[in-house]
């Protein structure tokens, strides 16, 4: 017998995740409460990898989209490798289980404590970002008396055509180094025994939903690798980053993994290297919500309404930070006409609103909201500001729920301050 549909499905009128009713969840767990769908995430996970099979690659999951240790142990099993863009990322990686060959480490800004654990772990490959860090990359190699690889990060002056805060491929951006400097600077290092550079990578931004600024960034970043190659620098592999966008909206248009894979594959094939994807957000974002209760309900100036909820910007700043829009539904709707309200957190801030002019079924205190699509960047970026405990988080595993995080108290707040 088939088992539940994988994911958020309403079944007679609740909305479950895997087959387990949220308001379940929300009693044993308290809200506001992450909740996600480790068969959706299995799902997703092979979604993305099928178009690839054709072409040696590895998929280097973006640990920063959702750094939960339970969604890396699962992605790992489903076969990731991983992407960390810290220290703590690269130590949470090897608590999860992963290899450290099986980790590239991304990041502006690697302090020298970083790289010492970088140098030390033997990993699959360090991206660089300036000539600076590459050259304190062989310093500490060589004081090591170890080879590091590394890759070099090019900065193809692409225009990702997303939020400027997420755009990362122009060359007025902080990140990677033009093809010239790229080029300039892997000729000088393969001079350098303490450093191999292994590979070139790339990431023009997040959220991208149409092919054509990754096929141009690939592209570019191709052509330097085969010429780079034909100079006889030995090249192992292309990083394409991550960057892939979702729907958030109903009707909003994006790119498929097919799409995405045809946009890459006709360069990587021509390069003959292994293709490195870093995927974050189109594997875990649709596989989460944020699931909060009603605690108050208030009409203002103007008949505005306000529903007033126990999740914040402090749990999901992703609205208030690039005016995102999520979907948000009732977990179990009341009969009767949508009524039109802002959703708001009880943070001191006007920017605490998760959405604004939402038409809702009729409310109560104490029923339940979901915000859609929370996977991704959601629990990651969550802060304690107002003095709120980070929320829990509950993975549906293989149909069971299990909590996976526990929430914050204040006195686990308290025991950092002297
Ligand atoms: N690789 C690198 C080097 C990255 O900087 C990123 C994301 C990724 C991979 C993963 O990208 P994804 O597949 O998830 O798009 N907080 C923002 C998104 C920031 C993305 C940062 N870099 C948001 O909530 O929209």
């Amino acid at each position: 017998m088939a088992g539940p549909v994988a994911g958020f499905v309403y079944d007679n009128g609740i909305l479950t995740c895997d087959g387990v009713a949220l308001p379940d969840i929300a009693a044993s767990a308290g809200t506001p409460v992450y909740v996600y769908s480790g068969a959706l995430l299995a799902e997703r996970y092979q979604a993305f990898e099928a178009p690839f099979a054709g072409v040696p690659h590895t998929l280097h999951y973006a640990i920063k989209a959702n750094a939960t240790l339970a969604i890396l142990r699962r992605l790992r099993e489903l076969g990731a490798s991983a992407d960390a863009n810290s220290g703590g990322e690269i130590e949470l990686a090897l608590a999860a289980g992963f290899e450290p060959r099986a980790i590239v480490f991304t990041g502006v800004g690697k302090t020298r404590a970083e790289l010492e654990r970088a140098v030390a772990l033997d990993l699959a490959a360090v991206n660089v970002e300036s000539p600076g860090e590459l050259s304190r990359i062989a310093a500490l190699a060589t004081a090591a008396g170890r080879t590091v690889r590394v890759a070099v990060r090019v900065n193809p002056d692409v225009d990702a055509g997303t939020h400027p805060h997420i755009a990362t491929g122009s060359s007025a951006t902080k990140f990677g180094m033009s093809i010239a400097d790229a080029r300039a600077l892997v000729r000088e290092m393969s001079a350098r025994p303490a450093v191999r550079v292994v590979g070139l990578h790339v990431h023009i931004g997040s959220q991208i939903t149409t092919p054509e600024p990754i096929a141009r960034a690939v592209d570019l970043v191709t052509d330097l690798a085969r010429s780079l190659m034909s100079e006889g620098v030995p090249l192992e592999h292309l990083d394409a980053g991550g960057g892939l966008g979702i729907a958030y909206r109903p009707d909003q248009t994006t790119l498929s993994p097919e799409a995405y894979a045809a946009a890459i594959l006709p360069a990587i094939r021509r390069s003959g290297l292994r293709l490195l994807l870093e995927p974050g957000r189109w594997l875990i974002g649709p596989c989460g919500v944020l699931l909060t209760e009603v605690v108050d309900l208030k009409s203002q100036a103007g008949g505005e309404r306000f529903v007033i909820v126990d999740a914040g910007m402090n749990d999901l700043i992703r609205p208030a930070l690039y005016g995102a829009w999520h979907r948000i539904d009732a977990a179990h709707p009341r009969p009767g006409s949508p009524v039109r309200a802002d959703v708001v957190g009880p943070v001191c801030e006007t920017a605490d609103t998760l959405g604004a002019q939402r038409d809702l079924p009729p409310l109560e205190v104490g029923d339940l909201l979901v915000v859609r699509d929370a996977g991704a960047y959601g629990a990651v970026m969550a802060s304690n500001y107002n003095r709120r405990p980070l929320a829990a988080e509950v993975l549906v595993d293989r149909g069971h729920a299990r909590l996976v995080r526990r929430r914050q108290t204040a006195a686990d707040l308290r025991q950092w301050d002297e």
